[in-house]
């Protein structure tokens, strides 16, 4: 297959709030799908950015005493650890306050007006005179037109469900000021989205393939006549009054584009900010006919993704996408998410637990099918699943195999009779459908005709049952003949699933002592006499102390108690805070980030160990800490903490320590023993500075 080119979204989450565990399925979904087409050899650009505009957020950042654009700000510089940590590979991640956007939005507003599809009209709205502002629909509340229920919002009841606009609400007041808005004129730019042209072209978009079936069931009645003979697609208020954050509209004074006009507008814009760092021509790629477009966006917003933005692009003369992917919501244990709150299973919280990503990118892709079908996560199931599938069945393979590779052929694989060849022709015969499986997004399918293969090579081991073999003499070469099969079975597993478990692939190719795997490279076999590296364990099993931890709810918020003067009263760990000091005396320490590359007790000391650490200096530094009565020298190794890496060199008896770790203790340490080493969430790499 030639080489293609990809340009591939997630919708841009609002910059008004921290990822909850919908937004890391959908980052999850498309990640692999990318990983599929670039171990396919294609050009993929994938990029984000956050969707900054709309009144919400203006309403957030006055609330917060901050601008939109500092409060917007604050909210992307928390979104790495969740993209580090999920391994989501995202190219770029941009904003849709960028200028990109506001040229792109404004040059795309100019291109419908051209086309004659934008008008204006003035139409009556709630405008709330304490404010100074146009109300938007959920910023006024007032009784149920229907069944009078106190307090529901401008367009719909959530006592009886009734739909009705706001000007239908009994005695409507604004949710921002209790003032009781006024009616008020104004002039509003709409999209002719009920233009003919526009309704001709979006039945033959709709139809071409571009939205799955379930999705194109939902939307064409949106282009059928209604009742009264006329489409049901009505024309698009694309417009908002001052003030509000969001992109002007040109020669429109006081205008802004409604925030949902440029979000989508950002995935272009994200492309060309990217594009711009890394030297490659936007214009010319979007105009290139062959290049590919896909957005992977969640169902509730399927009319702006599948109506709305492909009819934009279209007559404004830009690419339309060539799909869009519609994913089902995520439920925890059955239980429904809500947008702005999110599940009970917070992300950062699952990875500071020291839960594993991939285990996670595991369930879910063993869950979703590429169906709009929600998706649950059960505690109970997602242990079962990954202990059995990815420990007992996949990472036992190696771990069965290698040590006689190691311990008994110097490392090194070794020919392979006819019925491992069978096994392994029956397992590279499975690589093309399950790829093609992979790319066409039904992951569980996939992932359930691995685990058949992973079944077929476990079966191989029960019948031959190398460790047996081991034993008994004259029949080395037959052990090594096995041992290399499984090898070579686990290395072709391996390319199967590294989209979906990419940081393993990499332990398992340095293992291997092999290249980036593909799924062309698995047809070839390594061969007799390639060495492989030590097998080091590559996955532990879920704990379920972890799960319980991960659903143990927050503790209740404590009213804040005004300082207490009793020195005798209960002290936070034991002891009196330290006198305040300022920002500056913090910032004078400098504490970072490091990996713990070895570890070893202190001859001659009960309490010390000996650390080497990686703080990104490019040599490692001598550490000693006082922390041998809660952590053997093994459990440290590969883990990360944070040192203090400004402190004075101190020369101790041992030797020169040259920095300190960080630890928790109580300050009664007779009375309540425990020393805790501080560890960093995941995604973290040595040299980053704590502040
Ligand atoms: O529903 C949402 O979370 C929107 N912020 C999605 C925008 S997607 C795209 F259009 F930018
Ligand atoms: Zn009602």
């Amino acid at each position: 297959m030639s080489q293609r080119q990809l340009f591939v979204t997630t919708a841009l989450p609002y910059a008004n709030g921290k990822f909850h565990i919908g937004h890391i399925m959908e980052y999850i979904q498309a990640d692999i799908w990318v990983r599929v087409m670039r171990m396919q050899g294609h050009e993929v650009h994938f990029v984000c950015a956050d969707d900054a505009h709309g009144a919400p957020i203006m309403i957030a950042a006055e609330k917060a005493g901050v601008t939109p654009q500092q409060f917007v700000a604050d909210i992307a510089a928390g979104r790495k650890p969740y993209l580090d940590g999920f391994h989501i590979s995202f190219d770029n991640w941009h904003s849709t306050d960028g200028p990109e956007n506001h040229e792109l939005a404004q040059q795309v507003y100019l291109d419908l007006q051209k086309a004659g599809l934008i008008e204006t009209r003035t139409i009556e709205q709630f405008y709330d005179p304490d404010k100074g502002m146009f109300l938007p629909d959920r910023f006024i509340k007032g009784e149920c037109p229907k069944c009078g229920a106190k307090d529901q919002y401008g367009d719909n009841c959530e006592s009886c469900g009734a739909v009705y606009s706001p000007t239908e609400l009994k005695n409507p007041y604004s949710a921002l000021s209790g003032a009781t808005p006024e009616l008020r004129t104004s002039e509003h730019f709409f999209f002719k989205l009920s233009d003919p042209r526009c309704l001709d072209f979006l039945a033959q978009w709709t139809n071409s393939g571009a939205v799955q079936p379930e999705v194109l069931n939902k939307i064409t009645e949106w282009l059928e006549p209604g009742e009264d003979g006329k489409p049901k697609m009505g024309d698009w208020d694309i417009s908002r009054d001052a003030p509000y954050f969001g992109i002007e509209i040109p020669d429109a004074p006081g205008k802004y584009f409604y925030v949902w006009l440029d979000a989508p507008i950002g995935y272009l814009a994200s492309l060309k900010n990217y594009f711009g760092k890394i030297g490659k021509d936007f214009e010319a790629f979007m105009a290139d006919p062959s290049v590919e477009q896909y957005h992977f966006i969640g169902k509730d917003i399927i009319t702006f993704h599948t109506l709305f933005w492909p009819a934009m692009l279209y007559f404004s003369g830009r690419k339309v996408p060539n799909a869009v992917f519609v994913h089902g919501f995520l439920t925890v244990s059955g239980e429904k998410m809500s947008k702005s709150r999110g599940t009970g299973l917070d992300p950062l919280k699952y990875l500071s637990l020291g839960m594993n990503p991939e285990w996670l990118r595991y369930y879910i892709a063993a869950k979703l099918n590429g169906r709009n079908e929600d998706v649950d996560f059960n505690p109970d199931d997602f242990q079962a699943r990954v202990n059995s599938d990815l420990i007992g069945k996949y990472v036992n393979i190696a771990s069965r195999a290698s040590g006689f590779i190691t311990k008994r052929f110097g490392g090194q694989l070794g020919p392979i009779s006819a019925d491992g060849e069978a096994l392994l022709s029956h397992l590279r015969d499975g690589v093309a459908p399950i790829a093609e499986l992979l790319a066409g997004r039904d992951y569980a399918k996939a992932l359930r005709d691995v685990m058949a293969l992973t079944d077929r090579v476990n079966e191989y081991v029960d019948a031959n049952k190398p460790w047996e073999l081991a034993k008994k003499d004259g029949l080395e070469g037959r052990l090594h003949d096995v041992c290399s099969t499984c090898i070579e079975a686990f290395r072709v597993l391996t390319v199967l699933l590294k989209p979906i478990l990419p940081n393993l692939a990499t332990q398992v190719e340095a293992f291997l002592n092999v290249t980036p795997l593909t799924f062309a490279n698995a047809q070839q076999a390594l061969g007799p006499g390639h060495a492989i590296g030590d097998y080091k364990h590559l996955m532990q099993r879920v704990d379920p102390k972890m799960l319980d931890a991960l659903f143990e709810p927050p503790a209740e918020p404590v009213e804040p108690k005004p300082l207490d003067p009793d020195p005798n009263a209960s002290l936070p760990g034991g002891e009196a805070l330290a006198p305040t000091i300022t920002i500056d005396d913090f910032a004078k320490i400098d504490l970072r980030i490091a990996r713990i590359d070895a570890c070893e007790r202190v001859e001659g000391s009960t309490k010390l160990l000996r650390l080497t650490l990686d703080v990104g200096e490019g040599k490692t530094r001598n550490v000693f800490s006082g922390i041998a009565s809660a952590y053997s020298p093994e459990d440290l190794v590969g883990q990360f903490t944070v040192v203090v890496a400004n402190l004075a060199p101190r020369k101790m008896k041992f030797g020169v320590s040259e920095g300190m770790v960080l630890a928790a203790s109580h300050g009664d340490e007779k009375a309540h023993p425990g020393i805790y080493l501080l560890h960093p969430a995941a995604g973290v790499t040595p040299g980053l500075r704590v502040r």
